[in-house]
């Protein structure tokens, strides 16, 4: 009669704990390597069709003055809150400690020192798109 060689339970949970681990690992550097992947948003495409003025579109907004169209990227140079509203000078405002921008992105008021970042976009098919 043939004996087979077993394996003692203990070892078996370390080795199943040890392949469980790397596995965990794995999916956590996935994780972190999706959610920090390029420091660029993901592609938007809005209608062109946007109001004279500033529109808030989430992530971006839009100033258009005279038919010119400008993209900013809503995030704060503070630390980085989004940014929703005007105040009644007309400058955007930060919800978070006040930092106020005008409509070219520059500050006006800090805490924020530094320009809104503006960004790329083209113009396709009567579509802003923005990478
Ligand atoms: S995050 Fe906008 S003012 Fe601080």
């Amino acid at each position: 009669m043939e004996e087979t060689k077993k394996i003692p339970r203990k070892i078996f949970l370390k080795y199943l704990w040890g392949a469980l681990s790397i596995l965990f690992f794995w999916l956590w550097v996935m994780l972190v390597k999706r959610a920090t992947r390029s420091g660029t948003p993901n592609r938007m495409v809005l209608p062109a069709d946007v109001p004279e003025g500033v529109s808030f579109f989430g992530r971006v907004i839009i100033v258009r003055r005279n038919d010119k169209l400008t993209v900013f990227s809503s995030r704060c140079t503070h630390l980085g809150c989004t940014i929703k509203s005007l105040n009644k000078e007309g400058n955007l405002v930060c919800p978070c400690h006040g930092s106020a921008f005008n409509i070219n992105g520059e500050p006006e008021n800090g805490p924020a020192t530094e320009n809104l970042q503006q960004l790329p976009f083209k113009l396709e098919n009567n579509k802003i798109i923005i990478d």
